[in-house]
C-alpha cells in the first residue's frame, strides 16, 4: 500500500544542510498497524508529513497503491490526500467555531458532498467512535478524549485507506490514552484501514502488531509481533 524507497529529506537553514531522512526505505501493506518510535528530532513527523503528502522528500520514490504520487501534479496530490489519507494530531486541530458533526464533516465538504449527506455520514462516524450524544457540542465543551474522537471521526469520514496519527495520545492521561488506542485498534480491525501511529509511549507501541523505530535517518528497527 505504501512504498517508500530511498527517501531523503534535508533542510537547508542558511549555509548548513540538515539531513533528516537518509535513504529511508519502508513498505507497509494494506490493513497493517504500525507504531513509529524514535528520539525527539529523529524525523518522525517529517516522515509522516511525506507519507501524508503534506511535504515532499528531497529525493526518492513514493508509491501509494502502486501510484507514483510524487510525479502527480499538485492538484492530483491534494485529491489523493483527501481520498486516501486521514490525519490525527496530538493537539486535535478542531475548528473551534464548528460543532462536532461539522468538524467531522470537513473532508466531505472539501470534496463537495452536499451538506445533508455530509451530515449523515459525519454523524454515523461520530456514533462509530462513541460520540452519539455529542453531535452538536462545540469543541470547547468536550474533554480531551472526546476531542480526539471527533478528530478520528473527521480522519475516517471519507473512508481513507491510510490513517496517520502523530502522537495522538500525547496530550491525554493514561486511561484516556488507552481508550483512544483501543479505538485505533478497533477501526484498523473493523474498517481495514492501515494505521501508522507515532508515539513516545512504549506501552502504546507494544500494542502495535508492527513496531518501527527511526534512527540515523532510516528505519533502524522493524519488529513484527506474532499474532
Ligand atoms: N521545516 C523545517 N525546516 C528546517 N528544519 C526542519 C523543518 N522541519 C523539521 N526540521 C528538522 O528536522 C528534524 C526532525 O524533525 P521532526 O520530523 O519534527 O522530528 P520528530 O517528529 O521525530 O521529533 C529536526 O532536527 C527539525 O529541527
Ligand atoms: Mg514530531
Amino acid at each position: 500500500m505504501l512504498e517508500l524507497t530511498d527517501i531523503t529529506k534535508s533542510f537547508r537553514t542558511g549555509p548548513a544542510e540538515t539531513i533528516v531522512l537518509n535513504d529511508l526505505t519502508l513498505h507497509v501493506g494494506e490493513r497493517e498497524f504500525c507504531s513509529i518510535m524514535g528520539g525527539s528530532g529523529s524525523g518522525k513527523s517529517t516522515l509522516m508529513n511525506i507519507i501524508g503528502l503534506l511535504d515532499r522528500p528531497t529525493r526518492g520514490q513514493y508509491r501509494i497503491a502502486g501510484e507514483d504520487v510524487l510525479a502527480a501534479p499538485p492538484d492530483k496530490q491534494s485529491a489523493l490526500r483527501n481520498r486516501l489519507i486521514g490525519f490525527v494530531f496530538q493537539s486535535f486541530f478542531l475548528l473551534p467555531r464548528l460543532n462536532a458533526w461539522r468538524n467531522a464533516a470537513l473532508p466531505l465538504m472539501y470534496r463537495g458532498t452536499p451538506e445533508a449527506e455530509a451530515r449523515r455520514q459525519a454523524c454515523a462516524m461520530l456514533e462509530r467512535v462513541g460520540l452519539a450524544d455529542r453531535m452538536e457540542h462545540m469543541p470547547a465543551m468536550l474533554s480531551g478524549g472526546q476531542k480526539q474522537r471527533v478528530a478520528i471521526a473527521r480522519a475516517l469520514v471519507g473512508q481513507p485507506k491510510v490513517l496517520l496519527a502523530d502522537e495522538p495520545t500525547g496530550a491525554l492521561d493514561p486511561k484516556v490514552a488507552q481508550e483512544i488506542m483501543d479505538l485505533f485498534l478497533e477501526v484498523n480491525r473493523e474498517l481495514g484501514v492501515l494505521v501508522l501511529i507515532i508515539t513516545h509511549d512504549p506501552h502504546i507501541a507494544a500494542q502495535c502488531p508492527r513496531q518501527l523505530r527511526l534512527g540515523g535517518g532510516r528505519i533502524a528497527q522493524d519488529l513484527r509481533m506474532a499474532a
